[in-house]
């Protein structure tokens, strides 16, 4: 069984897709353990406890600096000893020491083809602003290995999704959740926790 810690700091659909595929069966072998937050307000943290998996909050805030939240962040991980970290909207820097010690055992979901709108800055409903200020026809998701860099790890899956006539970018963030990222990221942990 694949234990996975997640982690997310908003509103969790990307983790509410992971729950629900582990229900219906699409996800198998794999368990999530925890659910792990920045933000006490996440309501990513109320779908975790719905489903009775511990959510904890470790927000920047209760800490002296970041180098005790980098280290509080880390300590709380450990202690559900995942084999797989999944970041669904974590829009918090990983610690590097955290890159180091899960090396090939974090994956992130963005919300664009990579190498388009990603890297430092694109996070969110950002991503879609700048895809639409550009005007690309196509945009979609990608689920790619955490590496020290924004967005830089190996791709493990992508996704497509057209951009429509008059999308705002709320229209096309939700088009590109539910085309894209909802099916990639637990098609990822499902692959993963089945070594294919
Ligand atoms: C998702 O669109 C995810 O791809 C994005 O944050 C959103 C979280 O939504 N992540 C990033 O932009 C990371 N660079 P959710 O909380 O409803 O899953």
């Amino acid at each position: 069984m694949l234990r996975v810690v997640v982690m997310v700091s908003g509103g969790g659909t990307n983790l509410q897709a992971i729950l629900d595929a582990i229900d219906s069966g699409k996800i198998t072998n794999a368990s999530v353990e925890a659910v792990i937050s920045n933000n006490s307000g996440a309501y990513a943290l109320e779908r975790a406890r719905k489903h009775q998996i511990p959510a904890v909050c470790i927000s920047p805030k209760s800490y002296p600096d970041r180098a005790a939240f980098h280290q509080a962040l880390l300590e709380t991980v450990r202690e559900y000893r995942p084999d797989l970290i999944v970041l669904a909207g974590f829009l918090v820097t990983i610690p590097a020491e955290m890159i180091k010690e899960y090396r090939n055992r974090i994956i992130n979901i963005h919300p664009s083809l990579i190498p388009s709108f990603c890297g430092v800055g694109y996070y969110g409903l950002k991503v879609h602003e700048a895809a639409l200020k550009r005007g690309v026809k196509i945009t979609g998701a990608t689920v790619h290995y955490v590496d020290e860099g924004v967005d830089s790890g190996p791709i493990l899956l992508q996704k497509a999704v057209e951009v429509k006539e008059g999308d705002t970018p709320e229209i096309l963030q939700r088009r590109v959740m539910e085309e894209a990222e909802w099916q990639i990221l637990p098609e990822a942990i499902n692959r993963i926790a089945n070594s294919k």
